[in-house]
């Protein structure tokens, strides 16, 4: 039976990279013999323009209805005067957790070729390989109450909740663990135990979950201060970090940049029935519509999506080797391109990645 992937390709320089991720999808489809049905529907800024809203009901039935999911990105100056009930971004946030796509998984590890592409000394990022898994349907996201009121006195106030349930946190949690099982064995949970009641929780069940079921997993905790500026003094440390939904946020931004850009930086957000792929990066609108962006983030989550949820983990591996191989012809595009490299557009990295899978199967 034909597996089914949506393809939302969104905002700002969100159709360039998924034309050159869908690339490899139609590839693999035609000459390979994969049996796959690629549909693109509407998310974001474009479904707003289109329908009013940023995720409609035909696009979310699509994704209910796939095997996997292909997201671009979402968002741009365009739709920020918007009220946040109906912006682009509630889009991406209405499919994650209309799917429950509650592990993100976000590896963070830096290929050879690009050390000298990092803003950190290369003996500091050369070999780190870190994975992010990223609570993604609770916290601060999505907890009620939420908004901005006005008071008696005529000023203003804003607030949101950050909330977890037990149930929340022990699910992530077995990801995370059995992650870190299946890697160096060793998990850091990041949390504000030392101010927040929800990260305290959250850093109570994590410890007893590691020590009721995951005994040879070592298990440390950081408060996110910390953990944001190890990760600058000395990544290496690091296997697995496990955290919620907004420290998660912020620190795979910041893991990015050990690896060179945050052009790389693949994503896969996973439930316990849907699967869903994208690259950790937004619509850049700064550079949209320019034919420069880096496509391997998105590349590098269709790899992702044939190893989680395709069962095709032989051509993940192929993809991710052509990438390797294309930064080793030295090819780059603008947001990684050194003295001494080759600087390409968004088709001519995505034309060279196809080239070195065709070359190499
Ligand atoms: P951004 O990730 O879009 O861009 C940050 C910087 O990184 C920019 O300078 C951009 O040019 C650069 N960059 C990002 N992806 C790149 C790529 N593939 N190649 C080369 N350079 C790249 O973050 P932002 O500017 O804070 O947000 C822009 C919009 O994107 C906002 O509307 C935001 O809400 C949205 N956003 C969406 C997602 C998503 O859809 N998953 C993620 C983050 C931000
Ligand atoms: C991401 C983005 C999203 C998030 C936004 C666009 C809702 O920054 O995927 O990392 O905050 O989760
Ligand atoms: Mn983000």
């Amino acid at each position: 039976m034909s597996k089914k992937i949506a393809v939302l390709p969104g905002d700002g320089i969100g159709p360039e990279i998924v034309a050159e991720a869908v690339k490899v999808l139609v590839w693999l489809r035609d000459a390979q013999g994969l049996d796959l049905e690629m549909s693109e529907a509407l998310v974001g800024g474009a479904a707003i323009d289109a329908t009013g809203g940023p995720l409609p009901e035909s696009t979310l039935k699509l994704a209910l209805e796939a095997d996997a999911v292909l997201l671009g990105a979402v968002g741009g100056p365009k739709w920020e005067p918007l009220p946040h009930a109906i912006r682009p971004e509630r889009g991406l946030l209405g499919l994650r957790k209309e799917l429950d796509l509650f592990a993100n998984l976000r590896p963070a590890s830096v290929y050879p070729q690009l050390v000298d592409a990092s803003p950190l000394k290369p003996e500091l990022v050369s070999g780190i390989d870190i994975l992010v898994v990223r609570e993604l349907t609770g916290d601060i996201y999505f907890g009620q109450p939420r908004g901005v009121e006005t008071l008696p006195d005529g000023s203003r106030r804003g607030y949101n909740t950050m909330v977890y349930s037990e149930a929340e946190i022990e699910r992530i949690a077995h990801v995370a663990f059995k992650a870190a099982q299946g890697r160096q064995g060793r998990l850091c949970s990041v949390d504000k135990a030392n101010v927040l009641e929800t990260t305290e929780l959250w850093r109570e069940v994590l410890t007893r979950i590691g020590q009721q079921e995951y005994p040879e997993v070592e298990l440390s905790h950081m408060y996110v201060d910390n953990a944001a500026m190890q990760l600058i003094r000395n990544p290496r440390q690091f296997d697995v970090i496990v955290t919620g939904n907004i420290f998660g946020d912020i620190l795979s931004d910041e893991a990015s940049q050990l690896t060179g850009s945050i052009g790389m930086l693949a994503s896969a957000s996973l439930g316990t029935k849907y699967g869903m792929y994208e690259p950790i990066h937004g619509s850049a609108p700064d550079i949209a519509g320019q034919g420069i962006a880096n496509p391997i983030a998105t590349i590098l989550s269709v790899a992702m999506m044939l190893r989680y949820s395709l069962n095709e983990p032989v051509w993940a591996d192929r993809i991710e080797a052509a990438v390797s191989r294309v930064l080793d012809q030295g090819l780059r595009t603008a947001d990684i391109h050194a003295p001494g490299t080759r600087r390409v557009g968004t088709h001519e990295m995505g034309d060279a990645v196809l080239a070195a899978l065709q070359a190499g199967q």
